[in-house]
Parts: C-alpha cells; sequence; structure tokens
C-alpha cells in the first residue's frame, strides 16, 4: 500500500515511523517532509496548500491513503477536497475542524451543550472590550478566534495587559477579527487527552501533558511545546469517565445535529480542577511534540489503525500499548521562540546510538547534499521509553548530549512534576 503523509514536523516523522513498521505499506510519500522522513520516504516539495497540485500527483502516483498531519490544510477543507476526489484520507472535515478553527464555533458548542468550560464572552469591538476589562476582576484570558498558531492566547493579570492583548488581535495581529474571546482563568493542572475516531466508535488514543514555555520552571514564552510525557499523572478510570461522558460525547452528538460527523485524532486539552474536567480547547489533530511521545508506546499497526478508522470499521480494532513511561525533550535552535538562525549544519547525527525504546525524531531539519541543517526553531525530538520518567529523562539527556550540538538548547525539567529527585 502507498500512504502520503502531509507536514513536515517531529509529528510526521514520528507517523512515519510508525508506518514504516507495518507489513502492508509499500511506499511513504511526505509532503514535504524533513530530513528524518527522507530516509523512509520520498518527501515530495509541493505547495501543501495547493491542494490541486497534491491531488495531481496523488492520483498519478496511485497513493491509496492520504493521512494529515498539520491542523491548517483540515480547517481549510483538504479531507472534503480529496474525498470528492475518491482520495482515501485520514482527518476529520471541514465543519468538524472548527472545533480547532473557531474558538467561539467551540465555545458556543460547549454553551448548547452543557460541556463544562471556563465562563466567557464574546466581544465585537475595542468599545465593548474597555468596558469589560474595566470592570472586571483578574486574571482573565483573551483570545483571538482563528488560527494562531499556539500564539493568540493572552493571560491578562491587570488592565493594562488586557488593553494591549485586545488592541493586537483587533488590528489583525492574527487575521482579521470580527470579535474576540474573553474568559475565566482556570487554575489547576492541564493535561492532554487523545481520542482516535470513525464517527461510529472512540477510543482513547492515550494521555500526555506538554511544556509550552521556553524556560526551565515552566517560565517565560509560549513555545510550539519544548517536551511532553505519557502518561499524564492525572489520569484514572473515574476522571477518564468523566471526560468522555462529559466532554467527548457531547461534543460529537453536537457536531451531529449539525449534520456532521467526527472522524480522526482530537486532542482534547483539559483543565482537572479537584478531579473535575474543563475543556480548554479541542486540536483537530495530534499534538507536537506528543505523538512523538506517544506512538513509539503503540503496539498495534497504525496503519490498520487509521484504514479502519476511514472505513468506520475502529470497532474492530483493540489498539494495545506498551507499558512503559514515555518522554520527549525537543531541542530547539538558540534564539527559539523569537530569532534564531537558519540552515545551521549538525553533525555527528549518525553518532547517536539506536537503542531500544530510544527514538530521535526529526523537526526542523532538512538535508542537503548527505548533510544536515536546522532550518527551524524546534529541531529534534528525543524520545525515550522507560520503566520510570526519572530513566527516560535521563537517557535522553545522554543522547542529546552525545550528539554535542552546541547550536541548540533544551530544557532539563521536562517531566518536573512526575520526576522527584
Ligand atoms: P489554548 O490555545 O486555548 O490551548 O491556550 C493555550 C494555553 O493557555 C493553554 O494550554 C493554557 O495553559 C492556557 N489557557 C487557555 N485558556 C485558559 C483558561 N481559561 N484558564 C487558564 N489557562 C488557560
Ligand atoms: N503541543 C501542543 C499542540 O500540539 O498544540
Amino acid at each position: 500500500m502507498k500512504v502520503g503523509i502531509i507536514g513536515s514536523g517531529g509529528r510526521e516523522h514520528s507517523i512515519c515511523v510508525s508506518l514504516n513498521k507495518s507489513p502492508d505499506i509499500k511506499k511513504i510519500y511526505c509532503f514535504p517532509g524533513n530530513a528524518g522522513t527522507s530516509y523512509l520516504a520520498e518527501n515530495v516539495s509541493l505547495n501543501i496548500e495547493n491542494f490541486e497540485e497534491l491531488k495531481n500527483f496523488i492520483t498519478s502516483n496511485k497513493i491509496d491513503l492520504m493521512i494529515v498531519g498539520p491542523e491548517k490544510p483540515l480547517v481549510d477543507g483538504i479531507v472534503d477536497f480529496f474525498e470528492k476526489n475518491n482520495i482515501k484520507v485520514f482527518g476529520p472535515n471541514k465543519v468538524a475542524s472548527q472545533l480547532e478553527g473557531s474558538k467561539i464555533f467551540t465555545k458556543e458548542l460547549c454553551k448548547k451543550y452543557k460541556i463544562p468550560t471556563a465562563k466567557f464572552g464574546i466581544f465585537k469591538n475595542i468599545k465593548e472590550t474597555e468596558e469589560f476589562i474595566k470592570e472586571t476582576d483578574y486574571p482573565i484570558v483573551i483570545k483571538a478566534d482563528g488560527l494562531a498558531s499556539g500564539k493568540g492566547v493572552y493571560i491578562c493579570n491587570n488592565k493594562s495587559d488586557a488593553e494591549l492583548a485586545t488592541k493586537e488581535i483587533f488590528n489583525g495581529k492574527f487575521g482579521v477579527a470580527k470579535n474576540l474571546l474573553i474568559e475565566e482563568f482556570l487554575k489547576g493542572e492541564e493535561m492532554s487527552y487523545f481520542i482516535i475516531t470513525d464517527g461510529l466508535t472512540i477510543q482513547n488514543f492515550e494521555t500526555a501533558q506538554d511544556h509550552k514555555r521556553v524556560l526551565e520552571g515552566d517560565f517565560g514564552k509560549n513555545t510550539g511545546g519544548m517536551g511532553a510525557y505519557s502518561p499524564s499523572r492525572l489520569i484514572n478510570k473515574e476522571l477518564e469517565n468523566k471526560i468522555i461522558k462529559k466532554i467527548i460525547n457531547p461534543t460529537i452528538k453536537g457536531l451531529k445535529d449539525i449534520g456532521t460527523n467526527y472522524k480522526g485524532f482530537l486532542y482534547v486539552g483539559l483543565m482537572i480542577i479537584k478531579d473535575e474536567p474543563f475543556l480548554i480547547e479541542y486540536n483537530v489533530r495530534m499534538g507536537d511534540p506528543e505523538c512523538q511521545t506517544i506512538l513509539p508506546k503503540l503496539k498495534t499497526d497504525l496503519l490498520q489503525i487509521l484504514l479502519a478508522c476511514c472505513n468506520q470499521t475502529l470497532n474492530k480494532i483493540k489498539l494495545e500499548w506498551k507499558k512503559e513511561k514515555s518522554l520527549c525533550i525537543v531541542l530547539c535552535s538558540k534564539g527559539y521562540p523569537d530569532e534564531y538562525e537558519r540552515n545551521v549544519l549538525i553533525e555527528n547525527l549518525d553518532k547517536i546510538q539506536s537503542n531500544v525504546n530510544e527514538y530521535c525524531f526529526h523537526a526542523g531539519t532538512t538535508k542537503k547534499e548527505n548533510k544536515i541543517y536546522a532550518s527551524g526553531g524546534r529541531v529534534l525530538n528525543f524520545v525515550c521509553l522507560s520503566e520510570n520518567f526519572l530513566d527516560a529523562r535521563k537517557k535522553v539527556i545522554n543522547s542529546i548530549n552525545s550528539l554535542g550540538w552546541n547550536k541548540g538548547f533544551y530544557r532539563k525539567d521536562i517531566g518536573h512534576k512526575v520526576i522527584n529527585e
């Protein structure tokens, strides 16, 4: 079987590595992929925003299944386009992808189906927000409605923070803003719960916790993710039942009520307060770096899972997982998430020992004449599975040190809440 993966990050490299284990895989194409995927797949440098060009390549190369990694093409309707052109595709359609594409869509769904979430208001202009932020208690959270690559969320501790946030959003920092969202600040512990669904059957796809802030101790600017661990320390059967009953089931029903169904991975971002789950956000894809952290634990053939999802036979699949804990550290370019140098040579990648249960996924890398260069802020993702998180972290740090790349940096405290030293 020939499979195509859309995306170029660590998430897509880890999907590529997992798929490659399936005996039914004949060839993998990555659109456009990275240096890591080039060892297992054919990297195809097409513009992934040009669906027509993608379609022509897919049909002329007879690709049997397409998998969409990032949110942007999903929100832009790539699944609807592929299905209309008889291309088998794994991922949610355009209407369902609004769960990530519009925070206001999701909040209104929460309100209608009584899904627990932060209290919120929708504001149409600066005049409306000014009146509110003068009176309210702080902290509050101000959010741009649409996709903002994880950057459209402001935690505001006072009136001047709130004034800056509303100004930046309404001035178009994240695209034209017809309105914005102001939420109550929820104080608890975050957790990410993943599901896979074919629209009929829902199965849990593990839990994780990521570290979004750039500095140790969870301080500093927000990033795309500095590391993650799986499982979350918070999950237990009782909490899981609440997440499914109070949050996931009503969401899937809400989508059915507007005439659509959800097919694909769904990332449920939660705040857990006194053993009660509150929805913070949905992402209509796997997380990055959570995907790299979770997939190495999967024992079941990933290709069969994704095909079952497309064919609506997910009820026939039994997901099996390794018992080990998994921890991932992201090696970044110095300067990230602000300015950083691009096209920096990374030597010694071949010297990293490839032990069982240890992985090095590529994220922002490119290959030129057999040399590998860092081309993005988040460069490599080191993952280790072990009996405990402390041992996993030690092994990951050893691997990063054995690379000795002096243009990079990483957080040494990933998993600090689950590791007692
Ligand atoms: P989002 O993009 O909506 O996930 O927001 C990014 C991050 O902002 C989340 O992972 C939380 O850490 C934080 N956040 C978002 N909404 C809230 C909220 N209502 N209360 C507290 N923290 C929040
Ligand atoms: N790790 C956060 C995300 O994928 O959105």
